[in-house]
């Protein structure tokens, strides 16, 4: 039928951009956003961090940044002199290499006192990245990109509502 080789070639096409589709958005703190006196790493806990996928620090912008550090800077609360913060108050920082990857708060003692801290541990894809992932810059590694990309949702139930939606449309 000709229909069932349609539904073939759509499915056989999602198959193919899923793994942009299925890129997760972490909310760093869900509701509370980025801040102090939060355990993130309670947070973080149970969660699995993909190679492709994004944290999003919110916080009213002036009031915290968001620093990357190795786990020195992490241990004593400290950034690196040359290093620039993300002060956006919307900052959305891509996943781009596995490993563990440490975030702390430069603003004040909100590190140190504040435990304004977040250690993740990014475990690679099991799909291939796409090309805008692999193109970070080369010394600087907080590949970000703006605010704007769209929130992606949930892994699988974004895919099964399409896969639903053309079930009907077939119907
Ligand atoms: C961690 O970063 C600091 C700069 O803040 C640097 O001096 C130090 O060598 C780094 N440590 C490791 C293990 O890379």
């Amino acid at each position: 039928m000709a229909y069932n080789s349609q539904l073939f070639i759509i499915l056989a096409t999602l198959a193919l951009v899923s793994p942009c589709i299925l890129a997760t958005e972490f909310i760093v703190g869900d509701d509370k956003g980025w801040t102090i006196n939060f355990d993130y790493q309670a947070w973080a806990q149970g969660k699995q961090f993909y190679v492709g996928d994004k944290l999003v620090f919110n916080y009213p912008k002036g009031a915290h940044n968001v620093f990357k550090v190795n786990g020195t800077g992490f241990q004593q609360c400290a950034a690196p002199l040359d290093s620039v913060p993300l002060t956006s108050g919307n900052d959305v920082i891509s996943l781009a290499t596995p490993g563990r990857k440490w975030y702390i708060c430069g603003v004040a003692k909100h590190c140190a006192v504040g435990n304004q801290k977040l250690l993740i541990t990014v475990l690679p894809s099991s799909f291939a990245p796409s090309p805008s992932l692999t193109a970070s810059s080369p010394s600087t590694s907080i590949p970000y990109t703006s605010a704007a990309s769209a929130s992606l949702g949930i892994k699988y139930g974004w895919m099964m509502a399409v896969v639903g939606i053309l079930g009907l449309l077939m119907a």
